[in-house]
């Protein structure tokens, strides 16, 4: 494709935190510093955009990035970018700092707000970022091994007391509405049972009497990973389980420790990978893509169609998971 005359750029981070945002970032600003283009950083996500909240950056100015958690331009969700005068408010502003294409990193809502700005004319290229990796599109998103990773060794740590005191843990994962996260962690921990939404099932068969079979042959500590988009709370899943197996059950909420810390290797390479991407795109005259991992490959796809894709639990991964836990 064509190469497209390109000035300046900008780059923002929306919706919830993730490890690797920051990487992102770098790659972005790094990779249009060697082709002669500006950045600009837009602070909180949006709503940055809309108020003019910004910072020049520079091939230094993103130094010691690469292995930093959280995202040094904040992040927001903004509710007045789903309105048609924030979106126009942004659209302009664009404009007005001789913006010739924004770089997004997030979720489903960051890609709402890209698409919105594409049709009013500014090129958008979004990058997903996001702990949960539920994004339709792509079969990985950036934080999703971090964070899978800060889960398990928290795990690890608590199956040491359980396994002294022969209790039952009930640990509660993030992910929103999606398992995947608390099915990769599950997996790693050798949970005896992972309830995600996606498997309602058998609570009965799923995790009381599975347990019971595991006392029988000889195992005297078990840990359950409940995903937060399950239908029974984590606390309803603990009483229920202390109350049919009579053993002594902890609830541990994981929460935000989740999204900290410093990307893993894995996040660090794709951050880089799809950072860089995203400024080749922009220079090609791309307008309205996603960043995406497809067949372990990095392509780009239209929003629109994007938005429309489903993402589907990993059910062999599952599957394996519910017979080994015995
Ligand atoms: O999307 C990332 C995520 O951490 C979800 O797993 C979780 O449901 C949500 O964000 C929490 O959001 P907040 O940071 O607003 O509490």
């Amino acid at each position: 494709m064509a190469e497209k005359d390109i000035h300046r750029i900008a780059v923002l981070t929306s919706g919830g935190d993730a490890p690797g945002m920051n990487a992102v970032v770098r790659a972005v600003v790094r990779m249009a510093c060697a082709n002669g283009i500006e950045v600009l950083g837009i602070n909180r996500g949006y709503s940055g955009l809309i108020n003019n909240d910004f910072r020049k950056l520079t091939a230094r100015s993103v130094d010691g990035l690469l292995q930093r958690g959280g995202t040094v331009l904040y992040t927001a969700r903004c509710a007045e970018m789903m309105t048609t005068e924030g979106q126009q408010r942004a659209a302009d502003n664009c404009r007005y700092l001789g913006i010739d294409g924004l770089v997004c990193c997030g979720g489903d809502g960051t890609y709402r707000g890209a698409l919105s700005l594409a049709r009013l004319g500014v090129p958008c290229i979004g990058i997903p970022g996001t702990i949960d990796n539920d994004i339709g599109c792509t079969e990985y998103t950036i934080g999703f091994d971090s964070a899978s990773n800060t889960a398990i060794q928290c795990i690890d740590k608590l199956r040491d007391t359980m396994q002294s005191h022969e209790r039952i843990s009930v640990v509660e994962v993030m992910g929103r509405r999606a398992g995947h996260l608390a099915l990769n962690v599950g997996c790693a921990v050798g949970a005896a049972a992972v309830l995600v939404p996606e498997h309602e099932g058998n609570f009965e068969h799923d995790v009381i009497e599975k347990i019971r079979r595991s006392r029988i042959n000889g195992r005297h500590h078990h840990i359950i990973i409940v995903s937060e988009g399950y239908s029974m709370t984590t606390q309803e899943v603990a009483d229920r389980v202390q109350e049919e197996t009579g053993m002594d059950t902890r609830v541990t909420i994981l929460g935000h420790i989740q999204r900290g810390g410093s990307p893993t290797a894995r996040d660090r390479i794709i951050a880089t990978q799809m950072g860089s991407y995203a400024v080749h795109a922009l220079m090609e005259g791309k307008e309205k893509r996603i960043v995406a991992v497809q067949h372990g490959q990095i392509v780009d796809i239209e929003i629109e169609e994007a938005l429309e894709m489903k993402k589907t639990l990993d059910e062999a991964l599952y599957n394996a998971e519910q017979s080994i836990s015995i």
